[in-house]
C-alpha cells in the first residue's frame, strides 16, 4: 500500500448542551505519498474537523483513520504527540508563530521538542536552512511583529518542514493574505510537494484548489464524489 493517510467511514459528532453537530458524516478517503491534496468547501463543512482528525489533533466520534497502514485509534495521547512531532507539519490562517520569539528560534522549536537531534550548531544550521528554504534567512532575528503577514507565514512554513515530515497540513493558509502573497505561499507548498512532502490543504476558494493533484469537495461533512476532470480528453 502506498496510502500515508486513510480514512474509513470517519465521523464526527459534537455535542454540546444537547446539541449534537454532525461535523464529518461517513468520509472515506485516501491520499497517496507525495500527494497535493486540496479539501475545498463552504464555511462549516467539516475542513478543519476533517485536517484537525488527519493530523491527530482531533479523534474521530466513528470510523477509522490510518496513517501509514497503521490504525491510530489505539494509540494513546503521548504516540499521537510523538507521531504529530517527527511526522507531521501544520501551517494555519492566523500564523501561530510565538511572538517573544525570533523567527529562528520560532523555526527551532520542532527540533527542541524532537531533542535537537545532531546537536545545537546542527539544528541552527538546519533552522536557518529552512528559512533559506522559503527566503528569509535574512530576517532569521526578526520578531513576528517585524514580519509581514506574508513572511510570518513563511516562516510557519518553515517550522513546519524543518523536521523534514513527510507529511504537511494547511488550514487555509492563505486565509489572512492578499491574493499575490498568497499565491507565492501555495507556490511554496506546491514547490514541497515536487520535493516529495505530501501536502493536503483546506480551502474554501475554488481558483486556489486548483494547484493540487486533486480536489476533495465536502459539504454539509460529507465528501462529494469525486467529479470527472472536463479538461481530460
Ligand atoms: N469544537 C466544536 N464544538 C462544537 N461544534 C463544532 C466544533 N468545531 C466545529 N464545530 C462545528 O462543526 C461544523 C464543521 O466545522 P469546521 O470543521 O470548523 O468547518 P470549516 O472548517 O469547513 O469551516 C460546524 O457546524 C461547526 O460549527
Ligand atoms: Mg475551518
Amino acid at each position: 500500500m502506498n496510502s500515508i493517510i486513510r480514512l474509513e467511514n470517519v465521523g464526527r459528532v459534537f455535542e454540546a448542551r444537547h446539541v449534537h453537530t454532525h461535523a464529518l458524516q461517513e468520509v472515506s478517503l485516501e491520499i497517496a505519498r507525495g500527494e497535493f491534496v486540496s479539501i475545498l468547501g463552504k464555511s462549516g463543512s467539516g475542513k478543519s474537523t476533517l485536517l484537525y482528525i488527519m493530523g491527530l489533533l482531533d479523534l474521530p466520534t466513528d470510523g477509522e483513520l490510518f496513517f501509514l497502514d497503521r490504525p491510530t485509534r489505539t494509540f494513546t495521547a503521548s504516540q499521537r504527540a510523538q507521531v504529530r512531532a517527527t511526522q507531521m507539519g501544520f501551517v494555519f490562517q492566523t500564523f501561530n508563530l510565538i511572538g517573544e520569539l525570533t523567527a529562528l528560534d520560532n523555526v527551532l522549536l520542532p527540533l527542541r521538542f524532537a531533542g535537537m537531534p545532531g546537536g545545537v550548531q546542527a539544528c541552527q544550521r538546519r533552522a536557518l536552512e529552512a528559512l533559506e528554504g522559503v527566503g528569509l534567512d535574512h530576517r532569521a532575528d526578526h520578531h513576528p511583529s517585524q514580519l509581514s503577514g506574508g513572511q510570518q507565514q513563511r516562516v510557519a512554513i518553515a517550522r513546519a518542514v524543518v523536521a523534514r515530515p513527510p507529511i504537511i497540513f494547511a488550514d487555509e493558509p492563505t486565509g489572512n493574505l492578499d491574493s499575490a502573497t498568497g499565491a507565492d505561499v501555495v507556490g511554496i507548498l506546491r514547490a514541497l510537494r515536487q520535493q516529495g512532502t505530501t501536502v493536503v490543504m483546506v480551502t474554501h476558494d475554488e481558483a486556489l484548489s486548483r494547484v493540487a493533484d486533486r480536489t476533495l469537495r465536502m459539504h454539509d461533512g460529507r465528501l462529494l464524489p469525486a467529479v470527472p476532470d472536463c479538461g481530460a480528453a
